[in-house]
């Protein structure tokens, strides 16, 4: 049976205390919302912001950026590290052109195949931009669910990480996708942060198995050494 509290405390929270003005959130655009994931990454989202917005000013299209040269993607990648991002930014531009004619798929599966961009990823450009279900599963969103299910195994271990994707696909609601996605972005970046969450403030503290043992400095479990 299908329990829709923990995504409706989600989405009420995130209507009411979430992020809604990032350049990102005021689009549907496939390429505007991948641009900004693939950046947000490993980078935060003060230091995207700029980039994004110079991204687009040269690029505005897909086309425009499978048509560049590589050294200007790269110029303009410059400071924001893991070079590695921006080689397969450019050659995902390059297949969507080809094999898509400048459509991103809404199937995450198939935007999966595409360079550079993981299951998470993948799930997050479909919902923003298509409002597809399908769950995301990021580093943030590991640190919410390891404290609100009390998840005891080290989040990056395989089994543990198989567990965490069976609850984040079980739990996803059947509507406002976009406001659920942001919403657990939201909460793992601003509430439910790695040394001092703000239980106080959380919309999911009635449920939280950290929060009720007193162990939300123990949980996530750090990596084994
Ligand atoms: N980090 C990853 N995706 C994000 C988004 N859409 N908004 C804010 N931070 C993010
Ligand atoms: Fe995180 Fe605290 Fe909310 Fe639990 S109650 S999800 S530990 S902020």
């Amino acid at each position: 049976y299908y329990d829709p509290s923990f995504s409706n405390a989600v989405i009420t929270w995130q209507k009411q205390h979430g992020r809604h003005s990032l350049p990102w959130q005021q689009t549907n655009d496939a390429y505007r919302v991948w641009l900004s994931e693939i950046m947000l990454q490993q980078t935060q989202v003060t230091t995207v912001i700029p980039y994004y917005q110079r991204f687009l000013e040269n690029f505005p299209t897909v086309h425009d950026l499978a048509a560049a040269p590589s050294e200007q993607v790269m110029a303009l990648w410059a400071g924001l590290g893991y070079y590695t991002r921006a080689r397969n930014l450019h050659q995902c531009a390059k297949q969507v052109v080809e094999k898509y004619q400048g459509h991103f798929p809404d199937d995450p599966a198939l935007l999966q195949e595409l360079p550079g961009i993981g299951r998470s990823t993948a799930a997050a450009v479909a919902a923003f931009s298509y409002g597809t279900l399908a769950a995301i599963l990021d580093g943030n969103v590991k640190r919410v669910f390891a404290r609100v299910f009390g998840i005891e195994g080290f989040p990056g271990a395989k089994p543990v990480e198989d567990d965490l994707w069976l609850r984040a696909n079980a739990l996803l609601p059947k509507q406002d996708i976009q406001s659920y996605t942001q919403g657990l972005m939201d909460l793992g970046a601003t509430l439910c942060t790695r040394s001092s969450p703000a239980c106080q403030r959380c919309p999911l503290q009635a449920v939280c198995v950290a929060h009720a043992t007193h162990r939300t400095a123990e949980l996530p479990v750090r990596k084994p050494k």
